[in-house]
């Protein structure tokens, strides 16, 4: 390396070590979350107060002994998912037959999350997805997983509270979405098509881990979008046992750094979602980018080739989760799928090898702390339902950052295991995927079994 070179990694290192104290997230920082979260759960519970919504779903967790055959959607990411799905009992899951579209063309003709769409649009869109799968003509009943908030006032009756994760698809807010489905369907011919319950992804992700296990009662989505549910044996205003959403992406009694206020400030709904600005996928790759542009502003990184890095940073599209796992999963030689990515998409060469560490870095940065807030905030779920953890918890898990963001997993776990201590024994993290579809299909079916 020559002189300069060191000179310029100085200054390199100095960025990062700025960068280190914005994004760690120390041992007590977790603790003190988990309370935090815990008692805005209690709140949230008890007098519908505070960031968290805690909102009922109405459906406990299954038996396990559902059976028949039911027609699943799974809305609420990038793209749409329809199966139809055969439940066998005794917690086995057959998928006989599914389909999944882009919510937004990536070529640009469409875009059903925007306001460029109406509710009325996107759920004829959805409708189009079942005709395409199934045909008209069957009978079968459906459920459909809507994960955003939504008040529950049946099982099949579920009006939307308001968009998140930056979706904006207009005449939809306050409209019952089970309701705007029935009406696509009908207007398709899909008369014997009957959509019997509707539930939040982390809902789905629950019911579907419990399905073959009852020890499961906390379900999480750490994707797109970030929330978490659990199983609350006592909820304030019903007799019985019910899964509660607690929509925890909303928590905001968190240490924010100028780059997340930054991030807040410029989207659709500054003030909301802090958690999941920080910890999701919809988000990650946007704090990625103003961390980088920080850091050529100062004279740290990229310093022959900035114009044309500014210019490609500039770009949302230009970097998201999926690249960060790119970073992240680069374990070549000097760091070289980077390096092609950088290249192609920006034309500049010959970047520094330190660089390009410096990215990855970066990356783990991000990615660590946000599966350290996610752990925080189990901690404090599991804090309401068995302070003392004198019975084993699975957490069911499912979404892209947790299923292949290199590290998160293994960071959320260590999380926990930091804050548990040696009750963590007591507690499983568990892959479940396409949980959130499959649950819909499981609710459908507790929706129209007898009694
Ligand atoms: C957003 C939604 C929430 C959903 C989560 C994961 O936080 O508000 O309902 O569960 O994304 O998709």
């Amino acid at each position: 390396m020559s002189e300069w070179e060191t000179v310029k990694g100085h200054f390199l290192d100095l960025g990062l070590r700025d960068l280190h104290k914005c994004f760690n997230l120390t041992g007590p920082q977790m603790q003190h979350i988990a309370e935090k979260f815990h008692q805005a759960m209690l709140r949230g519970l008890t007098e519908q107060k505070g960031p968290l919504k805690m909102l009922p779903s109405f459906f406990n967790i299954p038996t396990g002994e559902e059976s028949g055959v039911f027609l699943s959607i799974d809305f609420g990411g990038t793209n749409v998912r329809v199966s139809l799905v055969q439940l066998l009992g005794q917690g086995k899951i057959r998928v006989l037959k599914k389909i999944s579209a882009f919510l937004k063309d990536p070529g640009g003709s469409y875009d059903y999350t925007a306001a460029t769409a109406t509710g009325g649009e996107l759920f004829g869109f959805l409708a189009e997805q079942i005709a395409e799968l199934i045909g008209v003509g069957e009978t079968i009943p459906l459920g459909l997983t809507f994960s955003f908030p939504t008040e529950m006032q049946a099982l099949n009756k579920a009006v939307l509270i308001g968009w998140t994760k930056e979706f904006n698809t207009l005449l939809t807010v306050g409209k019952d979405v089970n309701l705007l489905l029935h009406e696509a369907l009908q207007e398709r011919g899909l008369y014997g098509i009957k959509p019997v319950a509707v539930i939040n992804d982390t809902v789905g992700t629950l019911m579907t881990a419990a399905y073959s296990n009852p020890r499961a009662d906390i379900g999480s989505i750490c994707g797109t979008g970030h929330n978490t549910c659990y199983l609350e044996r006592q909820p304030p205003q019903e007799p019985h046992p019910m899964i509660i959403n607690i929509e925890s992406g909303n928590f905001n009694r968190l240490p924010a750094n100028k780059y997340d206020r930054y991030l807040d400030l410029h989207s659709e709904k500054p003030g909301e979602q802090m958690l999941e600005k920080m910890v999701s996928g919809r988000y990650l790759g946007a704090l990625m980018r103003l961390v980088l542009l920080g850091l050529i502003r100062k004279g740290c990184l990229f310093q022959g080739v900035s114009r044309k890095m500014v210019d490609f940073l500039s770009q949302a599209k230009n970097l998201d989760a999926e690249h960060i796992s790119l970073v992240l999963g680069d374990n070549s030689p000097g760091f070289g799928e980077t390096a092609v990515w950088l290249k192609d998409a920006t034309g500049a060469r010959d970047l520094a090898q330190h660089e390009l560490q410096a990215l990855k870095i970066i990356a783990t940065l991000l990615t660590t702390r946000a599966a350290r807030l996610v752990a925080a905030t189990y901690a404090g779920v599991l804090g309401r339902l068995d302070p003392r953890l004198k019975r084993p918890h699975i957490i069911a898990i499912d979404g892209s950052l947790y299923e292949k963001m290199p590290g998160f997993a293994s960071h959320l776990e260590k999380g926990l295991d930091e804050i548990l201590q040696n009750s963590s024994r007591q507690v499983r993290l568990k892959l479940v995927k396409d949980g959130s579809g499959m649950g819909a299909a499981i609710a459908a079916a507790v929706a129209v079994a007898p009694g």
